[in-house]
């Protein structure tokens, strides 16, 4: 049997992208149902942020209780880990709410080799998550061997091998999802997933050629029935081809979006500044992850920004969840 299905118990090896505010207790619920692993993001289900993180973890649980009414199938939440320093307390909070709701599931975000050397999933997330059996999907920000490694010498279950062509917050490596899967893959015993560019049947077949044992997809489900964000922004997503993406520098390294008022304003900057200024000044008009709020949720293209991954010219009509998964998984064999 595949081993990503086998250790999540699910039909597919099809795990949904955590994405910031891009997910909600329907959207995840509508991915397990079709036989996938739907995860909460961070700010699942919400359209604001409080500077609370008892509050923070409490609105995760009501996300959390209304994903458990809509399917009996498995599911995971995203925790954030240290990034180089200790776990937030936010994370900490939402760690307590995911082992007394008994989520099956994890999706721990690594730092990798973004500090050089402080690789692995930060250990006070480690034990409790291993002391109440939750499966944990570790991707980082910054993947590496060495952090691949060092993810399954401390017992995760699973490493999200993320290429350049990702939506959402790009690593700073630079290398496509097919040169850092088969390297990943070939440095590791445990299943390896790709991130980055997976949106139709021959990009899932192909991540099976390169060594994956299954796909992680965020820009390609967002353009469906399900998922909260904004129409207009669906819309763009399915009109527009790879050729309408810009990059630009933001740290920790780029992002990319479709054309915005805002995108131009931050490739505009990217020409014009160059090293920690360029990174200072965008990071300023990015907001965090507000304008992926206000560009995405919202749908304001003025304001905002549209972060996705390579793989839009792929994507050809919004769809339901099922309908998505079904398409790409057509030729995966058990
Ligand atoms: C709009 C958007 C927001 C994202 N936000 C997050 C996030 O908050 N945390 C995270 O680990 N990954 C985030 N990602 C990355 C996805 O989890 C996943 O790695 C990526 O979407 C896979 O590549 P693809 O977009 O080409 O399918 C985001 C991606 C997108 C498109």
């Amino acid at each position: 049997m595949n081993r990503v299905a086998e250790i999540l118990g699910i039909k597919y090896p099809f795990i949904q992208g955590a994405m910031s505010w891009l997910t909600n207790a329907k959207f995840v619920a509508a991915v397990s149902n079709a036989g996938g692993l739907g995860i909460l993001g961070p700010n699942a289900g919400q359209n604001t942020v409080t500077p609370d993180p008892v509050e923070t973890a409490e609105r995760m649980r009501c996300e959390i209780k209304k994903v458990q009414a809509l399917t009996d199938k498995p599911f995971a939440v995203t925790l954030i880990g240290g990034n180089g320093g200790p776990t937030s307390e936010f994370t900490l909070k939402t760690l307590d709410v995911v082992i007394e709701e008994h989520v099956p599931a994890v999706l721990v975000n690594s730092v990798g080799a973004l500090t050089g050397g402080d690789y692995g999933i930060e250990t006070s997330l480690l034990a409790p998550l291993k002391e109440h059996n939750i499966k944990i999907i570790v991707r980082a920000w910054q993947p590496s061997i060495a952090d691949a490694q060092a993810v399954q010498k401390q017992g995760g279950d699973m490493y999200v091998a993320t290429g350049f062509d990702e939506g959402g917050t790009l690593p700073g490596a630079v290398l496509g999802s097919f040169s850092i899967l088969p390297m990943i893959a070939d440095s590791v015993d445990i299943p390896v997933l790709l991130a980055g560019g997976v949106s139709d049947v021959r990009t899932v077949n192909a991540a099976f050629a390169l060594g994956a044992e299954g796909v992680y997809v965020g820009t390609r489900l967002i353009p469906t029935v399900e998922n909260p964000a904004a129409e207009v922004t669906k819309k763009l997503i399915v009109d527009s081809t790879s050729e309408d993406l810009k990059l630009f520098r933001v740290a920790p390294a780029y992002y990319r979006s479709l054309p915005t008022t805002l995108r131009n304003q931050l490739v505009k900057n990217d020409q014009e500044k160059s090293g920690q200024e360029v990174l200072d000044a965008n990071a300023k008009l990015m907001g965090g992850t507000s304008g992926m709020r206000i560009g995405m949720l919202e749908g304001d293209l003025e304001h905002g920004y549209v972060s996705v991954g390579t793989g839009i010219s792929m994507i050809r009509e919004i769809q339901s969840v099922e309908d998505v998964v079904n398409e790409m998984m057509a030729d995966y064999k058990d």
